[in-house]
């Protein structure tokens, strides 16, 4: 909704929390988790209030090892209703195992420079559209949820800077398709507040703001001020992984996602809801992290 109406503005404000551990979290780690602490961990997370959990990644089980098991970890887990539990899918082959394991939420994922894009998925950014614009009308004919990834979306690790009018073409050609909702990345953690700010108030030129989430990685420590960058924006939707965990196989050098209790804490102090309990968060990071040190 554009206008804004009485009732809108003494609506308390929400953020949506996109926990994204079990994928962006786990896909990087050389210790492999075994699948029933997959499951455990996500039915942990489950339980924290939570809208939106990413699970795992329906792509070539050579190119992330530690995601191999996705159609077990989906087969497993408890799924709360209300909560959407999001895939990553590649192409048609991972769309097809994806339907298989009873996925009713997907995410394509391309990137914003051609070099990340050729190095992630053996693609072009064109070639990329063209290999999921049939799966996403499939997933919609599906009555699926569909969430799209612009990786790289403030620097590359082989590029460098990212022209920011690609990312507004590309980010426009996204929701083009109808996607629910398109998460713009700064996948090696290389983003400025400023330059947070100036790529919000650009976009919502091109696509719906409501529809948008952002994805910081804090590889260089300012992943919470960019969350507060892009909130002021008008941003509601954030991606963030328990505990901090993570990172890209692709993209070297790149930390973990913002942690999800430092994004909890940040909106709490300023009476933001989340309706997410950050305890129970909490509860899960312990409970990862002592299998990632191999307890
Ligand atoms: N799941 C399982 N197997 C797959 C697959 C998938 N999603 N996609 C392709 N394959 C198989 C094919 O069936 C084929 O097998 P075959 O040799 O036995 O016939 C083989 O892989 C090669 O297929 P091809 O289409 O040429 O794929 P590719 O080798 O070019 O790989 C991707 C393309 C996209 C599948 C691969 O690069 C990938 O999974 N990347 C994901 C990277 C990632 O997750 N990064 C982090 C997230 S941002
Ligand atoms: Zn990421």
């Amino acid at each position: 909704m554009s206008e804004a109406s009485p009732e809108n503005e003494i609506e308390p404000p929400f953020v949506k929390i996109c926990e994204v551990g079990p994928r962006d979290g786990l896909q990087n780690e050389s210790r492999q988790i075994a699948t029933h602490d997959k499951i455990a961990y996500i039915d942990l997370l489950s339980q924290s209030g939570l809208a939106m959990i990413e699970t795992t990644s329906f792509v070539h089980p050579k190119a992330i090892p530690a995601l191999a098991d996705a159609h077990d970890v989906m087969s497993g887990i408890t799924q709360k209703p209300g909560v959407t539990y999001l895939s990553l899918v590649p192409n048609a082959k991972g769309f097809a195992r994806a339907q298989a394991a009873g996925v009713r939420a997907i995410a394509v994922f391309t990137g914003a420079s051609e070099s990340f894009v050729q190095h992630n998925i053996g693609m072009s950014i064109d070639e990329s559209f063209a290999e999921f614009a049939p799966l996403i009308a499939q997933a919609r004919a599906e009555g699926m949820f569909v969430r799209g990834y612009l990786s790289t979306a403030f620097g590359c690790p082989y590029e460098g800077d990212v022209p920011v009018e690609r990312v507004l073409r590309l980010s426009e050609r996204l929701c083009d398709f109808g996607i629910d909702e398109l998460s713009i990345g700064d996948t090696i953690g290389v983003a400025h507040p400023d330059a947070v700010s100036d790529l919000t108030l650009r976009l919502q030129c091109h696509v719906p703001l409501e529809r948008l989430a952002m994805h910081f990685h804090d590889t260089q420590h300012r992943a919470l001020d960019n969350v507060a960058a892009a909130y002021a924006k008008g941003i509601r939707i954030f991606d963030s992984s328990s505990g901090g965990i993570g990172g890209c196989p692709y993209a070297p050098g790149a930390s973990g996602n913002v942690a999800t209790e430092r994004v909890l804490a940040y909106f709490a102090t300023r009476n933001i809801a989340t309706n997410v309990n950050s305890a129970l968060i909490e509860q899960a990071t312990a409970f990862i992290q002592e299998r990632l040190a191999g307890k």
